[in-house]
């Protein structure tokens, strides 16, 4: 089991992919309206990726995978496959996940829209879902355990009556999309691997309104949950510094 520690040059090459994954995000959200496919924004993500940004959509040819962006709808976990016949309606929760190659390094991360105007519950589930990633990466730094990162997260969410889906993670990032070490998002306090400055990971939890359970469709990627609730997911790539943590995909709206 090998864990990649970062130099300080790798990371200002990961800086550079998480700002740009970022400003993915920051551009395509005034474009999320009801009306618009999920296609359309694929569509959209992938040409300022590929035109704008001179980089590359890590997520295209992942394992098969065909597209620019991860873009779940309601009870779709993750995974979710952008299609033209797939409109955004008044209500929807959406997440879009998307990782950029940039210079040979990987951002990767995600965030929940409001599709018009949401019901409360929805609403609710989408902030809280937040506020756990908050949670989480707020205790990041050397010395901590990865037990206390899926603590924190399963602790919020469950005060909140939420499940956490256990069956996908977060995961060490770098020049590898996905490597060493799995970030669960449940656990116990002072458990597992403890973090070292120089890592380089996400988190990314799944959180459910109603079971923890999901089934996968047969298209083989959409995951949705089991008993058709709905879900919200918020990813962030973090580095860890020498006293706490650098969210390398944060946008100008968050205060993190
Ligand atoms: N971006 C996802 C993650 O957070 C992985 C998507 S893989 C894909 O790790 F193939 F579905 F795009
Ligand atoms: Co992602
Ligand atoms: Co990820």
């Amino acid at each position: 089991m090998k864990i990649s520690i970062k130099s300080s040059d790798n990371i200002k090459k990961m800086r550079i992919a998480g700002r740009l994954a970022a400003e993915v995000l920051e551009m395509i959200t005034p474009f999320v309206q009801p009306g618009i496919s999920t296609g359309e924004l694929d569509l959209m993500c992938f040409k300022y990726i590929t035109e704008e940004q001179k980089a590359i959509p890590a997520n295209i040819g992942y394992n098969g995978f065909e597209n620019t962006i991860c873009s779940s709808i309601n009870s779709v976990i993750c995974h979710g496959i952008p299609d033209n016949n797939k409109i955004l309606k008044n209500g929807d929760i959406l997440n879009i996940d998307v990782t950029v190659i940039k210079d040979g390094w990987h951002g990767d991360t995600s965030k929940m829209f409001m599709v018009g105007k949401c019901q409360p519950h929805n609403e609710r589930l989408v902030r809280v879902t937040q506020e756990c990633l908050y949670k989480a990466i707020e205790i990041v730094k050397p010395g901590i355990y990865l037990g206390d990162i899926g603590n924190a997260i399963q602790k919020h969410a469950e005060q909140n009556y939420y499940s956490v889906v256990e069956d996908y993670c977060g995961h060490g990032i770098g020049d590898v999309y996905h490597e060493e070490p799995q970030i669960l998002h449940y656990g116990q306090p002072k458990t597992g691997l403890q973090v070292q400055e120089g890592m380089c990971f996400t988190i990314e939890p799944m959180i459910n309104q109603g079971s923890k359970f999901n089934k996968v469709l047969s298209d083989g990627w959409t995951v949705e949950t089991k008993d058709g609730r709905n879900s919200a997911q918020w990813e962030h790539t973090l580095a860890v510094t020498a006293n706490g943590v650098e969210v390398l995909t944060r946008r100008s709206e968050e205060n993190i």
